[in-house]
């Protein structure tokens, strides 16, 4: 293992120490850091799609770990996220986000059976978006009946796992049906993908592609193109299923074709050249998909998505990553859309540490593996 995996691994457990406690002092979910403190997220309160990110990082430490301290502030934001399930409406297809990492940790890591039916609970809530006509709906509102986002393959995980434990194939029989839509609707032939498809709700024939968080419609959104990379991936490890894999490694040859000349990501990689926008939340979380496309296709293939995952994150370390006492997170220049809407343009956002943190477990073979369906 090189060195500076090591190092960054026991900087994140002393930064998340201190982090546990200030962030219980504050009695929030922190979304991103400003100013030596936390801060929560911007929307829609505790049913803001990022919830369960700060309790994932709390999860892939205390299983690193072993310290309890971790579990303590892992359950104490768990019970605000469980909360959100009885006010049901500003949840949306991100309870694969928000559970999978809080109660789906929890369940995993300790058997707890209360976090195995709130985390089933959310998996009927996932499964009851899907619309018939081959699609999960995303968001809510009356307008927007039609729409799927590229980002909802990242919470397929959520309804492969529920078919495991149930024994139940519906849930995955949904997943498997979103997974091929997007494969056809989302994917372009070079390999890059858009984000939103707008679907006829009652037909399932796709209308109108538009930007979303890239930069402009056509364009891509380099997040987006993470949440392809190893959302297919997860589809195949999950279902078994060879057209995902083959799906993951499209994406993937696009997004290493397009990591900038120091590692770090753009955030769209058809971005004007003459402005500098960032985003390195997309570079963890590909880093994330590419070390798992690794391990599945082997060979020399699988060595050249593990060197490029290890470019990403070394990129991440070296140039981004605040270590100081006063930063209570890691990633810097983290951009949530690339057209400001309040979300955070190059600061600090947790989400990116999450990712970043589950590489360096990875790494360090103590991945609590909180997206696969069986353990
Ligand atoms: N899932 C929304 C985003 O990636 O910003």
């Amino acid at each position: 293992m090189e060195k500076w995996v090591d190092e960054a691994f026991a900087r994140a457990c002393e930064k998340f120490a201190r982090g546990a406690k200030l962030a219980a002092q504050q009695g929030i979910i922190p979304y991103k850091s400003e100013g030596g403190r936390y801060v929560a997220s911007p929307f829609d309160g505790n049913s803001w799609w990022t919830g369960g990110f700060w309790p994932g990082i709390m999860w892939q430490l205390y299983k690193a770990t072993g310290n309890e301290a971790y579990k303590d502030e892992a359950l104490r934001t768990e019970k605000m996220l469980v909360d959100e399930l009885m006010t049901f409406d500003l949840l949306n297809h991100d309870v694969g986000f928000m559970y999978l990492l809080s109660t789906g940790a929890h369940e995993r890591i300790t058997g707890d059976k209360r976090a195995l039916s709130n985390t089933l609970h959310a998996a009927t809530l996932l499964a009851g978006r899907f619309n018939p006509a081959g699609f999960i709906r995303a968001w809510p509102g009356e307008e927007r009946t039609g729409y799927a986002i590229i980002d909802c393959m990242m919470n397929l995980s959520l309804l492969y796992w529920a078919s495991e434990k149930t024994h139940d194939p519906r849930f995955a029989a949904i997943a498997k049906i979103h997974a091929d839509t997007t494969m056809r609707e989302f994917l372009r032939e070079d390999g890059s993908s858009c984000h939103i498809v707008i679907f006829d709700p009652n037909t399932g024939k796709a209308l109108d592609r538009p930007g979303g968080q890239g930069y402009a419609p056509g364009s891509s959104w380099s997040r987006g193109q993470a949440w392809a990379l190893y959302g297919f991936t997860l589809s195949g490890i999950n279902s078994g299923e060879q057209r995902y894999i083959d799906a993951a490694r499209r994406c993937a040859k696009y997004f290493i074709a397009n990591i900038r000349e120091d590692g770090l990501t753009d955030c769209d990689f058809r971005q004007p050249k003459d402005e500098e926008r960032i985003d390195n939340i997309a570079g963890a979380c590909a880093a994330c998909g590419l070390l798992e496309l690794a391990n599945v296709v082997g060979g020399e293939e699988g060595e050249t998505y593990r060197a490029a995952a290890m470019r990403l994150l070394r990129a991440l370390n070296d140039l981004c990553a605040d270590w100081s006492e006063e930063a209570p997170g890691i990633l810097q220049k983290c951009t949530a859309s690339y057209h400001d809407d309040g979300a955070g343009r190059h600061v600090n956002i947790l989400y990116g540490d999450y990712f970043f943190v589950e590489a360096l477990c990875k790494l360090r073979g103590t991945d609590a593996r909180l997206w696969m369906a069986r353990a």
